[in-house]
């Protein structure tokens, strides 16, 4: 696929190296006088046909940053690029074509992927008559897509006719049906027993292997580090951690192993991690001392030990001293 470009742009610009890239992304809601901050300055890199998920406790802001990649939602600021394209500077005409042909989505909820009196082949043959194939030709790519996710033998089902994993396998077949290069879907397994969440994982890493389509799921599945090359854990609207798959032998033996990063923004910024900062009690402030080799984070001194509290005349005031 051919990134369109804007006016201007070095060839060396990051949004060009990324299949996506997300700065600084801010996602506001208001309801009545109420604003919630659902993201707030979140950062992302994609690489082009990587397979990737994002984790985080609910509320975190995962659905809010995958409607944003979809096109379904508009940030509120930062940058958000996706195959090149400024998603923020889109009008209403180039997100519904980007909706239509660059992107996929797979929801969690089965019933919201499918059209229930279609059958398999039907339904995927639909995105493919809304972008003007002949019928005979959409049926024909139909049954291509959906032999690839191994559903041959049920594709003139209907979806009550099929298990909860078959149809969220259906569902991948629907949102490739017109090969958009990005792939994304919002707990494809959350309502799945654990054998269809198999099934639909590993048809996504056969998909992405042999059409080297980019994948980014959200998922709550703990077995996902296992299944995919790098997890981005979300908190309070930001990217705070990222885990990367190494596989290593050990006595002959494939063995896994996961190297945990914590995220470092473009002003400096990390998180560390709650149980951490309670197991060295920090709460306001830190102290940073440069090591070398390293940054060693240590509590602040107590008040006394800084000299604090000063005896100030007439404060307290009276009525607020113990
Ligand atoms: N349309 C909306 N209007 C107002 N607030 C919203 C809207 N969508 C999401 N939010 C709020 O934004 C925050 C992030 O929500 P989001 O749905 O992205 O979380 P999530 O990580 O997907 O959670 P879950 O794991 O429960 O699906 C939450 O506080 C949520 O209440
Ligand atoms: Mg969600």
């Amino acid at each position: 696929m051919t990134a369109v470009l804007a006016d201007g742009a070095t060839a060396t610009a990051p949004w060009q190296r990324f299949y996506i890239f997300c700065e600084d992304l801010f996602k506001i809601y208001k309801i009545a006088d109420l604003e919630v901050v659902a993201l707030r300055g979140l950062d992302l890199r994609v690489e082009p046909g990587e397979f990737m998920a994002i984790v985080g406790a609910s509320g975190s802001g995962k659905s809010t940053l995958l409607n944003i990649l979809a096109g379904l939602d508009i940030p509120s600021a930062g940058r958000c690029y996706i195959g090149g394209r400024d998603v923020l500077a889109m009008s209403e005409a180039e997100l519904i074509a980007y909706r239509r042909g660059q992107v996929g989505f797979v929801w969690q909820q089965t019933g919201r992927n499918l059209i229930p009196y279609l059958s398999a082949r039907e339904n995927v043959a639909v995105p493919l008559t809304l972008s003007g194939v002949g019928r005979g030709k959409a049926r024909a790519r139909a049954g291509e897509l959906l032999e690839a996710v191994g559903l041959t033998p049920r594709m003139d089902h209907r979806p009550e006719q099929l298990s909860g994993g078959e149809q969220q396998r259906v569902a991948i077949a629907v949102a490739l049906a017109n090969e958009p290069p990005l792939l994304l879907a919002d707990e494809p397994t959350g309502e799945l027993d654990s054998i269809g969440a198999d099934d639909v994982f590993r048809v996504l890493a056969d998909l992405n292997d042999r059409m080297k389509v980019t994948i980014v799921i959200v998922t709550h599945d703990d077995a996902i580090a296992e299944r995919v090359n790098r997890v981005v854990t979300i908190r309070d609207g930001r990217t705070a951690v990222e885990s990367f798959r190494r596989i290593e032998l050990h006595a002959g033996r494939i063995e896994a192993r996961h190297d945990d990063f914590a995220v470092v923004d473009n002003t400096g910024r990390l998180q560390i991690p709650r149980a951490m900062l309670e197991q060295l009690a920090i709460h306001d402030r830190a102290r940073l001392d440069f090591a070398g080799d390293r940054v060693e984070v240590r509590p602040e001194p107590q008040r006394e030990e800084r000299g604090f509290p000063h005896n100030v005349p007439g404060f307290p005031p009276e009525e607020r001293r113990a």
